[in-house]
């Protein structure tokens, strides 16, 4: 039986929660390519565009962002009142980057972009490399490992910590209350979930205040003290700002690529292709990290509310303050765009993806999260070359992030 059911009238039934659908949701994508790429996902309750020309123009278009509560209240939209038990958790988000739109947005983004740029973190390469060395000489005797918790979660949590300011010793730490506020963006939360997300908020919030306040009294050299004493437009940031966006960043600075090498290690290894082609040259090493993110992206959807009454091209329509959601995942498998869209192949000529997203929210950390992936992935199938699955990998309960369990491998 299958996992979804598209119907003659571009309705789709899949169950976010059900195993088999989150284990390998490309079918059903290769179903909307063929019969409905614009569909209403019953399951959520709003249209969905699967198209990778539609989703790179919706998250483009400035008629749909991110926020809708400057615009109207919540009352005029008939979204649910704030709940008291997620105070915490809602109060990290207040001021995230990737719940505001402009001005607020340009702001707070001006600010920290800097540090994001190429050009600078192309200087963090050699930390990099020397992490991934250590990381696998901390198992290589042993001849296998799980490779999630033993390298991929902590190349990028040690190397967004130090950019902050933070010690490496805490990154696990900082890994603990990401995973627990990311089950907030799961479909389907319960009541449980919520209170262990707004735990983590509230302990996560306890420890930066402690940290913001050691840096007013003693700056240093990092991120932290540079949103604390930069002035954008005549102003400083306020605590709150400072600290939702402390928390973006280093949640954002982690999670996705964490998935994404552990996707990339399967999807290399399951395509059987000659590691030492994948990495052979800087070029191909870069290729090879985009079909990675082509092929099997970490993150699915995106929603995005219509800041006013839209009608698109071929006639669809959403009134203001209506949700729609753009599929990253399905979007790079469109055979309108790619050749062979199911296939891995980090030769191919038609390369490219919109797993960072697109427009005013593009992901800030792309450039970091690409040297990550590059070193990462070629210093593990350098370090060992004999490197193969110990068990299947099995995803984890949670469609947006697509990213596995866990990863067991020998070498
Ligand atoms: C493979 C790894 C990564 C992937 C696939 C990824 C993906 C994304 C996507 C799709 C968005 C846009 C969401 C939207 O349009 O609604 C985004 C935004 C963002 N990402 Fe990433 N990301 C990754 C790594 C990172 C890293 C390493 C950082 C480190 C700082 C980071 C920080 C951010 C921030 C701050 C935003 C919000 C930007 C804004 O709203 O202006 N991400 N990311």
């Amino acid at each position: 039986m299958h996992a979804y059911m598209i119907s003659r009238d571009s309705h789709a039934s899949a169950e976010p929660r059900d195993r088999a659908f989150y284990q390998n949701p490309y079918p059903f994508y290769s179903e909307l390519h063929a019969t409905a790429p614009v569909f209403f996902w019953e399951n959520y309750g709003h249209w969905c565009f699967a198209g990778f020309k539609e989703v790179n123009a919706l998250l483009r278009d400035k008629r749909f962002g991110r926020q809708i509560l400057h615009l109207a209240t919540r009352e005029q939209l008939g979204l649910p009142e704030p709940k008291p038990h997620v105070a915490a958790f809602d109060q990290t988000e207040k001021y995230s980057l990737l719940n505001l739109e402009p001005p607020a947005h340009t702001r707070l983004r001006t600010l920290v972009n800097r540090a994001f740029v190429s050009r600078q973190v192309e200087q963090l390469r050699p930390r990099i490399e020397r992490l991934a060395n250590e990381l696998i000489d901390g198992f290589e005797a042993d001849g296998q490992v799980e490779l999630i918790k033993a390298y991929a979660a902590p190349i990028p949590a040690i190397v967004i910590a130090e950019m902050i300011g933070l010690p490496a010793e805490m990154a696990m730490q900082l890994v603990n209350w990401s995973n627990r506020m990311v089950t907030m963006y799961m479909f389907g939360v319960t009541h449980q979930t919520e209170l262990d997300a707004n735990q983590a908020s509230a302990e996560f919030m306890d420890y930066l205040n402690g940290v913001i306040a050691e840096r007013r009294s003693q700056p240093k050299d990092d991120l932290l003290t540079h949103m604390i004493t930069t002035e954008v437009d005549g102003q400083r940031l306020d605590d709150e700002e400072i600290m939702s966006t402390a928390i973006l960043l280093l949640n954002a600075g982690h999670e996705a690529t964490v998935h994404t090498t552990g996707n990339a290690v399967k999807s290399i290894l399951e395509s059987g292709i000659e590691p030492t082609r994948l990495f052979a040259g800087d070029q191909q090493t870069a290729a090879t990290v985009e079909e990675c993110l082509r092929y099997d992206a970490p993150l699915h959807m995106f929603t995005r509310y219509a800041l006013a009454d839209v009608e698109l091209e071929g006639g669809v329509r959403f009134k203001f303050g209506e949700t729609i959601g753009l599929m990253l995942g399905a979007a790079n498998r469109d055979p309108l765009r790619f050749t062979n869209s199911n296939s891995f192949d980090p030769f191919r000529s038609d390369g490219g993806n919109v797993s960072f997203g697109a427009g005013i929210h593009f992901c800030i950390g792309a450039p970091l999260a690409r040297i990550e992936l590059q070193v990462a992935l070629k210093v593990l199938f350098q370090r060992l070359p004999a490197l193969r699955l110990a068990a299947a990998p099995q995803y984890r309960d949670a469609y947006h992030f697509h990213g596995l369990e866990r990863l067991d491998v020998r070498f």
